[in-house]
């Protein structure tokens, strides 16, 4: 039996010490320290167990299929549907629809083999409602209320699942472990538990995370480490899109994005969401310009707005949602000192429409563009889009998938595209006239 111990674990990064203190030693926060017991292992000697290996030419032949999650958008996220043996964890907001996602996952999943949703926050008559709103009521996945990750186990070997999904991971404990549900060691303890469970039996585990204040799951940041995949459920507050986002694959592209709609009877896939963040204009606006933001392989259609107006105090206003501020600021300076805006003076808000984050660096163009256009209160036709990323030269340079971009804005039935030169493809899309320019100078050419 090995011996308990009692340490003091930074619920916020994992990290044990000896004894209280208020701020934790490794990452800085205050008052996370939390008393947890551990056991010590006595001291292993020196392997003497025969262990194989393998070639690792003969298992990269054999391919692994992929089990169909039900939802194309659910899919294209995980790379092409779930490993069989892998784990993957889906945090978001409180709700979001993480449970609604899952539950349809379930639902769809159960073609593939026997599915077991351990829930541990719901009792079975609410999962049961729910089900039913969702019009699954004749789903034949197994509904397990219960919160020891041991009996879940127990549950899924007896029933030979081949997914099991867990919601969520911070209500687990293990019996091996004093502490209480959702500390930082029975969060680790539990999430191994499954992992071994996931590698040694080839079933696929699908976690359901809470995320913190700042929106990070919550617990260690290990726990990402552990798991195959992370996905995020994301949302504007009073949107009823939600963005499903791979922050982690092994088995996929990162950065992927899937977009659901919360509908009344559950979450419904937007195959097409290039254009959803769109407002279009019955007329064209001053200050208002469309750029095509990339996401993973996607290629998205957003409006940066741009207002400018004369500033009454002294230090004019540089306000920026949506856009990195700095950034907005570097902008404003070379759009001054090579473009000949004259921005002093003004007050300048700066915004993308719809929620969305423009973390892309080809968003500056169409930034500078409606900066001009507001200070001109020159409205900027309503048929053109541009990207473009913007140096402190003056020059414009070129960024990635300039092709894919360009389709996707006249699959939308823009007509004009201002360019970086290097971007111009030598056939452009139909219908489409597409003007590439080297320098800031060229590009406000009126
Ligand atoms: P839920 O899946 O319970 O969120 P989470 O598990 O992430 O906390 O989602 C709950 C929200 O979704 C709730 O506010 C109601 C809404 N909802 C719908 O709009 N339509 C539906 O069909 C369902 C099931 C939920
Ligand atoms: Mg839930």
């Amino acid at each position: 039996m090995p011996k308990l111990k009692k340490v003091f674990i930074c619920q916020n990064c994992g990290t044990a010490s000896p004894k209280w203190q208020g701020q934790c030693p490794d990452c800085g926060e205050w008052n996370t320290l939390a008393s947890e017991m551990t056991g010590r292992a006595s001291r292993p000697g020196p392997g003497s167990r025969r262990v194989e290996t393998s070639s690792l030419a003969i298992l990269a032949q054999t391919e692994q299929p992929r089990l169909g999650s039900g939802s194309g958008e659910l899919d294209r996220v995980l790379g092409g549907g779930l490993v069989p043996g892998s784990v993957i964890l889906l945090g978001g907001d409180p709700g979001i629809g993480k449970s609604t996602l899952m539950l349809q996952a379930a639902a769809a999943l159960q073609q593939h083999g026997a599915v077991l949703y351990a829930t541990g926050e719901e009792s079975l008559r609410q999962v049961a409602l729910r089900a039913r709103r969702l019009g699954l009521a004749q789903a034949t996945a197994q509904l397990l209320a219960e919160t020891c990750v041991e009996d879940i186990l127990a549950a899924a070997t007896a029933a030979k699942v081949r997914v099991l999904i867990i919601d969520s991971i911070q209500t687990m404990y293990s019996r091996g472990l004093e502490s209480a549900p959702g500390a930082v060691s029975q969060l680790r303890e539990s999430t191994a538990s499954l992992v071994r469970y996931a590698k040694t039996t080839g079933t696929a585990v699908l976690l359901v995370g809470h995320v913190t204040k700042d929106g990070q799951i919550a617990g260690p940041r290990v726990l990402e480490h552990m798991v195959d995949t992370v996905l995020y459920f994301e949302s504007d507050t009073g949107s009823r899109f939600r963005v499903l986002r791979s922050v982690k694959n092994r088995f996929g592209a990162a950065n992927e994005i899937g977009v659901f709609a919360m509908a009344e009877q559950g979450l419904r896939e937007v195959t097409n969401p290039s254009a959803i963040f769109l407002s279009r204009h019955a007329e064209p606006v001053p200050g208002s310009v469309i750029t095509v933001m990339r996401e993973g392989t996607r290629s998205l259609l957003i409006e940066v707005q741009v207002l400018a107006d004369a500033s009454l105090g002294a230090n004019p206003r540089r306000v920026a949602v949506g856009i990195d501020g700095n950034r907005l600021t570097m902008l404003l300076a070379v759009a001054h000192r090579h473009g000949g805006l004259a921005l002093h003076g003004q007050d300048v808000f700066a915004n993308v429409v719809g929620g969305v984050r423009l973390a892309e660096t080809a968003g500056d163009l169409a930034i500078i563009i409606a900066a001009r256009s507001s200070l001109q209160d020159r409205p900027v036709p309503n048929s053109l889009v541009a990207f473009g990323e913007l140096g402190l030269a003056g020059e414009i340079r070129p960024v990635p998938f300039g092709e894919e971009r360009l389709r996707e804005a006249a699959k939308h039935g823009f007509t004009e595209a201002l360019v970086p030169e290097a971007n111009v493809p030598k056939r452009p899309p139909d219908g489409m006239s597409v003007r590439g320019v080297t320098r800031l100078s060229q590009a406000l050419e009126p």
